[in-house]
């Protein structure tokens, strides 16, 4: 896929020198500016902050409080501030790092074969093996649990993740799917990992953390970030929770990283946790970006998935990833094009189903989102 990576890359930047407007829906960094508070926050924080040396490794009080209250009110879940919450700078690292703390070399670590890299690329680094459990289309992109105990019965299974509301399907996961994990996971006593950075945002149905489905979370732990809710992939900041014994080590582990979150974000978004007005804001703005898109894709005849992230998941029409070349010069006489990802460049592990589709990700304007919506409906029409 290394390839197909730097195929797809190559004929962007052939595009590009040959005069084409790319409106890019490739990679999911949210354009909006950061929540207004927040800047003010960081603003004033970096004065108040001006000489007081290191953060705290796992992340100040009022933090952990702030985000321990949080998860109250959108999931009726209370982590213990003290022992059951512990501050990241923002998901990936934290994601990436679990491994290290928890999986000895040879274990198995067990992840969706379409998904965010760094599930693999951390277990890679830590000496596990990644397996991998198919997300299908006729499943509703959920794993079929019997794929995930066929990998748990063959050897020891530390770590299962699971990735809800789904990047890139859009998937939400169900109550009983939650549930039936949950067991599974304890009889052969494997960790879950549950990244829900994409938990608010939705369309419709409002998405579950998986910490609501059982009061015995020892084997669980769960990731989430402001990055998406609060647009903030800039700062970095986010927190994972879960069973006081697993937070416990993973801080141990964490000190050997780095030295906590800037005092200055972790106070600056306190207020964006506090807040939902702006988060519903981001909601509404994706809303209006998805139905320009979807509006196209149902006229021409695609089938897609947006149930929630800032992604549509759609079938692609061929191989995705010559699709993805020819969608660069779409429009060959207006010399406009859009990026889009294949579905084959997002596949960790064996995903032959992978390549029947492709993944926008609604980070453009909205202006140039109601562009690349009119150049489907003139140029795909089948
Ligand atoms: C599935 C998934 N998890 C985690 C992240 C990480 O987000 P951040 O590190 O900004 O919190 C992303 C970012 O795109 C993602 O797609």
């Amino acid at each position: 896929m290394t390839y197909a990576f730097a195929e797809v890359d190559k004929a962007k930047e052939e595009a590009r020198i040959h005069g084409f407007r790319v409106l890019d829906f490739g990679v999911g960094d949210p354009t909006e500016p950061l929540y207004e508070n927040a800047i003010r926050g960081l603003q004033s924080g970096a004065e108040r902050h001006k000489s007081s040396g290191y953060p705290s490794y796992i992340g100040m009080k009022e933090f952990r409080n702030a985000a321990s209250e949080w998860m109250h009110r959108r999931f009726n879940v209370s982590p213990d501030p003290d022992s059951q919450i512990t501050s990241t700078a923002g998901s990936k690292e934290a994601v990436f790092h679990l491994p290290f703390a928890f999986v000895n070399p040879g274990d198995h670590v067990l992840m969706p074969s379409i998904g965010y890299p760094p599930y693999k690329a951390g277990a890679v680094f830590a000496g596990g093996i990644p397996r991998f459990y198919p997300l299908r289309e006729e499943n509703g992109f959920l794993p079929d649990l019997n794929d995930i105990e066929s990998v748990l019965r063959e050897r020891r299974t530390k770590l299962i993740w699971i990735n809800y509301p789904n990047n890139p399907t859009t998937a939400i996961a169900g109550d009983s799917f939650f549930s039936d994990l949950i067991s599974l996971s304890q009889k052969y006593g494997a960790i879950i990992a549950s990244d829900e950075a994409y938990t608010e945002m939705y369309t419709n149905k409002k998405p579950h953390s998986i910490l609501e489905y059982t009061d015995d979370w020892d084997n669980i732990i769960i990731f989430q970030s402001l990055s998406k809710r609060s647009n903030a992939t800039g700062i970095r900041v986010g927190f994972a929770a879960g069973g006081k014994e697993l937070i416990g080590y993973y801080r141990k582990f964490r000190t050997q990283i780095d030295s906590g979150v800037a005092n200055a974000i972790q106070e600056a978004v306190i207020s964006a946790l506090n807040d939902e007005e702006h988060v519903q804001k981001m909601r509404d703005a994706y809303n209006k970006k998805r139905k320009f898109i979807t509006s196209a894709l149902e006229e021409v005849g695609i089938k897609y998935w947006a149930d929630s992230t800032f992604y549509i998941w759609a079938e692609s029409p061929s191989s995705s990833i010559s699709f993805a070349k020819s969608m660069l010069t779409l429009d060959d006489s207006a010399k406009i094009g859009i990026n889009i990802t294949p579905g084959g460049m997002l596949a960790l592990g064996n995903a032959p189903n992978a390549d029947n589709y492709f993944r926008m990700a609604l980070v453009p304007s909205l202006e140039e989102t109601e562009l690349a919506s009119n150049l489907i409906r003139e140029n795909l029409n089948q």
